[in-house]
């Protein structure tokens, strides 16, 4: 699997934060029928975020009904411990916050080392220093455009600047003979600001609320899904 987005097409990532987990199996189902290219999970531990959610049990359970790669995203602090987990419940993508490791450049070779691609989380006010001696070990790089914790919030646009300087880094990475980088952003997306996030740099795009909080009349995502796309791709 590469990042070989070299045209206006992007990647939407549903977050099943904002799934309803009592029929998780079939909300899953339904935004991958709808053109999801990811699904986006969210690990939150009751300790580096207030909330607590789901775990590698719960990545393992939807493994099966789930043929896109799964982009794991670890709020939890320490990190190491559980990335051996999620790997072997069939997470693609683990990502994590710089700050929630006291061993960045080994909690990335962890992540590699156990067959997964690796990532960057970085929170609206974290500063972009924290990539300067990983670059070439990062397969991704997710921008959080809203506080860490929650669905439903709205989209900080002071983070779109940051986003650019991103996209920035990333391509003069590559033109020195790195490798490619996906540059993701998660928090508050929706149809009024993607054009903007796509823009700004980002080849892939969380939306939570945004795809969950509005079902076809059929109950499935395909209206949403594709309106998110072709908004992104306007520009
Ligand atoms: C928040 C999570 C996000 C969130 C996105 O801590 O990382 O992935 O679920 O939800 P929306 O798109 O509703 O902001
Ligand atoms: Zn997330």
């Amino acid at each position: 699997m590469a990042n070989t987005n070299t045209s206006n097409s992007y990647l939407i990532a549903p977050s099943i934060l904002s799934a309803d987990f009592a029929r998780l199996g079939e909300e899953v189902r339904n935004v991958l029928a709808a053109g999801a290219d990811w699904i986006h999970f969210d690990v939150m531990d009751n300790h580096y975020v207030p909330n607590l959610t789901i775990g590698p049990m719960v990545c393992q359970a939807i493994r099966p009904h789930v043929q896109i790669p799964i982009d794991v995203h670890l709020m939890v602090e320490p990190v190491d411990a559980i990335i051996p987990m999620f790997a072997k419940a069939g997470a693609n993508f683990i990502t994590f916050h710089p700050e929630a490791s006291a061993h960045i450049d080994r909690s990335l070779s962890l992540i590699r080392e156990h067959g997964c691609k690796a990532g960057l989380v970085l929170n609206p006010a974290t500063p972009l220093s924290c990539l300067e001696y990983v670059m070439d070990k990062l397969d991704m790089i997710l921008l959080k455009s809203g506080n860490p914790g929650l669905c439903w919030q709205k989209f900080i646009a002071s983070t779109l600047g940051k986003k650019q300087a991103v996209r920035k880094l990333i391509d003069a990475h590559k033109q020195a003979g790195g490798q490619d980088i996906w540059l993701e952003v998660d928090g508050g997306a929706n149809l009024s600001n993607i054009a903007e996030i796509v823009q700004a740099g980002a080849d892939t795009v969380v939306a939570g609320s945004a795809v969950f909080g509005a079902p076809d009349a059929d109950g499935g995502y395909s209206g949403i899904i594709s309106q998110l796309k072709t908004k992104a791709a306007s520009i």
